[in-house]
């Protein structure tokens, strides 16, 4: 299929570096830094890593290549992807499953990502004025945090495609890798740190239960940003000369980087200085204070760090917004302004809840709903795992039995001459392995077969 032409305006990535900056900014965020350690400490260890790193390879690498050439060979967005290929289907719906996730992960990922800010405003504080770090949680706090990291996203992603998001991820997303590094090194050096080391690599084969598997692929796509056409409209501003194996394989390398760099840099601290690897989302707010606390300019490491992070966060959230906002602008014709501070708004009111949880307000912080205690850990595992997984699911389907395998891998095969070799086994691992691991592992989880 040629698809549709594109658009008038819709706009281009400058350069395919721009493309791989931009989507691995989109990868690399508070799933990396945040959520994967949060997880790997509460489902095993070592045992989760395995699990990890062997569904990213088998069952994400797949996915996201899948989600880049429909995107691209579409050139739009997740519901005019969907109509181009099957025009007035029920598939629409998988269109409108990913941009209902996508505003629910917005919404509290922004709540967390206030957080950070919070945590780089009590740093540059104690530089500015002495004042000594204690974060308060008051509600008035987080939800300001919270609403002024959610404008910061609706300003970037109103400057359009480039200058929005490009700009952004090139310089910064490297001088993180170098700041965790420094951080890790410190982390290393604390007597007992190895206890960690060993605890975090050394996998404990007993500890894998349906539940840390359906945690580790759900990680896998909540990292790479899979399951709810991220990658898909990203990818629909590649052009046909771009390579969509080098740029997915290269995003799903440097995510995964920063994700095993995440864990380097808290556990060993957490074995040193005596935490709880199971603390859950609270986990790197209760150890890296720790860690900058003891170390010598470690006010300014921290001030760096947190500003890193957040920049991190901010093109996270940036993706998230730009996927819905690209639906409105693109099938509703709709400006791009009013677009983002409309979308913006109803994420504002959809993560307040989850702000309310943070701050230590009831019912928010003790409901519970499948095993999670709290408004926001229920939206995490509802949008961040069941909803990731089922739209990454579908996506293969309609794959499948809808647009063709072979359409996706010619469109692959554009611009990417070396995939005529690996076309075989990626037709293979889309048609069976992932469907039907995805399946079988949420089936496993959610009516307890296992
Ligand atoms: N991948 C990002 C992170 O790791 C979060 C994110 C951005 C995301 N866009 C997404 C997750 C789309 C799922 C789908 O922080």
């Amino acid at each position: 299929m040629s698809g549709p032409a594109p658009k008038r305006g819709r706009g281009h990535w400058g350069s395919q570096v721009g493309f791989v900056l931009a989507a691995a900014g989109s990868a690399v965020g508070l799933g990396n830094i945040w959520r994967f350690p949060s997880m790997t400490g509460q489902n095993g260890g070592g045992a989760f890593l395995l699990v990890y790193l062997l569904c990213v390879a088998l069952i994400a690498l797949p996915v996201m290549l899948l989600e880049i050439s429909l995107g691209r060979a579409t050139q739009r967005n997740p519901v005019g992807a969907i109509a181009a290929v099957a025009p007035g289907s029920a598939w629409k719906a998988l269109g409108y499953l990913a941009l209902v996730t996508g505003l629910g992960i917005l919404s509290y990922y922004s709540v967390i990502a206030g957080k950070v800010l919070t945590y780089l405003a009590l740093y540059l504080r104690k530089l500015f004025i002495g004042e000594a770090v204690t974060y308060s949680g008051a509600t008035l706090e987080v939800v300001v945090y919270f609403a002024l990291f959610l404008v910061l996203t609706v300003l970037v992603v109103s400057g359009g495609v480039q200058r929005g998001i490009e700009r952004w991820a090139k310089i910064l997303m490297p001088l993180l890798v170098v700041i965790m590094a420094a951080v890790i090194v410190r982390g290393l050096l604390l007597p007992g740190a190895m206890a960690g080391v060993r605890w975090f690599l050394m996998p404990d084969f007993s500890k894998i239960t349906p539940k840390v598997v359906l945690n580790a692929m759900s990680q896998g796509f909540f990292s790479l940003s899979l399951g709810m056409g991220a990658m898909l409209t990203y990818g629909s501003y590649l052009s046909k000369k771009d390579n969509i194996l080098s740029c997915g394989t290269w995003v799903v390398a440097f995510d995964t980087l920063v994700a095993v760099l995440a864990g380097f840099m808290i556990f060993p601290a957490v074995f040193a200085l005596g935490g709880d690897p199971a603390a859950g989302s609270t986990l790197i707010f209760q150890v890296l204070p720790k860690v900058f606390g003891g170390m010598p300019g470690g006010v300014l490491v921290a001030i760096v760090f947190f500003f890193l992070l957040c920049v991190a966060a901010l093109t996270s959230t940036v993706s998230l917004l730009e996927v819905v906002t690209a639906y409105f602008v693109d099938e509703r014709g709709w400006s791009r302004r009013r677009s983002v501070w409309s979308i913006g708004l109803v994420a504002l009111i959809v993560g307040l809840p989850s702000a309310f949880h943070l701050a230590g307000i009831s019912p928010w912080q003790s409901m519970t709903l499948f095993g999670k205690t709290g408004f926001l850990d229920i939206m995490d595992f509802v949008w961040g795992n069941l909803s990731l997984a089922i739209g990454s699911l579908l996506l293969c389907v309609f794959a499948i039995a809808v647009w063709g395998l072979n359409r996706a891998a010619d469109e692959i095969e554009i611009g990417a001459p070396a995939f005529a070799a690996l076309r075989g086994a990626w037709v293979f691992f889309v048609r069976w392995v992932c469907p039907i691991s995805i399946a079988v592992i949420l089936a496993t989880k959610l009516f307890g077969l296992g």
